[in-house]
């Protein structure tokens, strides 16, 4: 059920307002003052709010800054007195969600808030979530400042239709990005069609990205629907954007300026209603001066900029995201209760982490894989870019393994060299060289 946290210095008029809501479903909170209504938001999470614009000292609008210095998406609804327009205009430049003038319909107020609520779930669902088992999928976790921010920029870019640039790194989870921005969107029931034009051949680019008539080319047997054309009311995500041919780039420009696509040896133009989401590691600027990318397709796509940060930059992410992938891991692969150790810990806070959060996802698998005991260990941690060899890491894996081998020979056969030599088809000799290797006393296991 809802959360409406209402807020008005006019008792029985609070009191109305309270049961309207609650007979209508929702859960109201009332708050007669600004600060009981801060103390509230700061230790609840509504899902929308309305605010009376004259609270006794404060004004409505003071109250609006402060709530959203505590939850800057929390949807506000005003009620202003008859005649004080100038108010309401000036509480929806402050971000307000709506606003009533007095006296109103009590119906009006309730649809008003439905709606905030309805409208704002989704992406509010999702900026809450406390980065632990959250059951939506598409999450960007990290508790840093910058990470908060992209969230943000997401969630409200999320709202609108405008195309959306993402740049970062290789790694910071560009993909994951556009993704919830479409989760976020209106269109999250429509298609995400995700293209990457590293990935295909220039000569297959125009009929996957516009689809062909059978028949078009040689080859073309039956129709094929284009990525376009397959996310029709949704967002198609082109990453890589910065590889794609310029004369691809010309084709793209005249669809995106248009807004319709004709399939390849068709008569038909389909008008086109989709967000374009692109991204790209490079440099689009240094690669417009080069002449290999077109300055009015960057424009034209290039609407809102979305940057993800490299992670050395925002390291106190990394205890989030290892618990995160670590909790992943551990379940996949059946290793619950695994935890990392204080000097892993450090070992990762301070490297510099070049192939970014996949990086350090790969290294938890790794981790999570490899190490026998409960305690991932600093030296479990594998960097893709230290000075460990191959063959140091084949002999340390196999040393690992072959512990992790030798307890469990032992703890079936109780201790038993003679069971454990036939069970394991080792030389009763060799088993014990391996024991001795490993420090395995069989007589612990009897
Ligand atoms: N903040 C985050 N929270 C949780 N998982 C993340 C986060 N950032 C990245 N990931 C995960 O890291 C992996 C890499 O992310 P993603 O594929 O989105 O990166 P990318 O920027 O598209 O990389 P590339 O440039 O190599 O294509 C994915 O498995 C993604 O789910
Ligand atoms: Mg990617």
């Amino acid at each position: 059920m809802a959360k409406v946290l209402i807020v008005d210095d006019d008792i029985s008029l609070l009191e109305i307002l309270r049961m309207r809501f609650q007979s209508c479903g929702f859960t109201p909170h009332a708050a007669q003052s600004a600060g009981e209504a801060l103390a509230m938001l700061k230790s609840d999470v509504f899902d929308a709010a309305v605010f009376d614009m004259r609270l006794g000292s404060e004004t409505g609008l003071e109250l609006l800054r402060e709530a959203h210095a505590i939850d800057s998406g929390l949807p506000v609804i005003f009620l202003t007195a008859y005649g004080t327009i100038n108010d309401a205009v000036e509480a929806m430049k402050q971000g307000a969600y709506s606003y009533l003038t007095k006296p109103f319909d009590h119906r009006e107020l309730i649809e008003k808030v439905a709606d905030a609520v309805e409208r704002c779930s989704h992406s509010r669902r999702i900026l809450r979530v406390n980065d632990d088992d959250s059951p939506v999928a598409v999450t960007i976790i990290g508790c840093s400042e910058k990470t908060r921010r992209v969230r943000e920029r997401i969630a409200a870019a999320g709202q609108s239709d405008a195309n959306v640039f993402i740049y970062g790194e290789s790694g910071t989870g560009k993909e994951l990005a556009a993704r919830m921005l479409h989760a976020v969107s209106p269109r999250h029931k429509a298609p995400f069609v995700a293209m990457n034009s590293a990935a295909i051949p220039e000569s297959l680019m125009e009929s996957e990205l516009f689809g062909h008539e059978k028949g078009a080319f040689t080859g073309a047997d039956r129709r094929k629907r284009g990525f376009f054309e397959q996310a029709q009311g949704g967002t198609v995500f082109m990453d890589e954007i910065s590889e794609m041919p310029l004369a691809m780039q010309t084709k793209l420009l005249r669809v995106l300026e248009n807004r319709e696509v004709s399939p390849l040896g068709s008569e038909k133009v389909l008008k086109l209603d989709i967000r374009v989401v692109s991204a790209s590691n490079k440099n689009l600027l240094e690669k417009i001066e080069n002449k290999e990318f077109r300055a009015d397709l960057f424009y034209r796509i290039h609407v809102v900029r979305i940057e993800l940060p490299p992670l050395r930059d925002r390291r106190e992410d990394i205890p989030l995201l290892c618990a995160h992938f670590l909790n992943k891991y551990t379940h996949r692969y059946g290793r619950d209760g695994k935890v990392i150790s204080g000097d892993a810990m450090d070992r990762m806070m301070s490297y510099d982490w070049p192939g970014n959060v996949r990086e350090l996802e790969n290294v938890i698998e790794c981790a999570v894989v490899m190490s026998p005991a409960d305690v991932i260990k600093a030296e479990s941690i594998k960097f893709a870019q230290n000075q460990d060899s191959f063959a140091q890491v084949y002999r340390e894996a196999k040393r690992q393994f072959e512990e992790v081998f030798l307890r469990q020979l032992m703890e079936r056969t109780k201790g038993n060299i003679s069971k454990a030599s036939k069970l394991s088809d080792i030389y009763r000799a060799d088993l014990y060289d391996l024991l001795k290797k490993h420090s395995i006393d069989p007589a612990d296991f009897r």
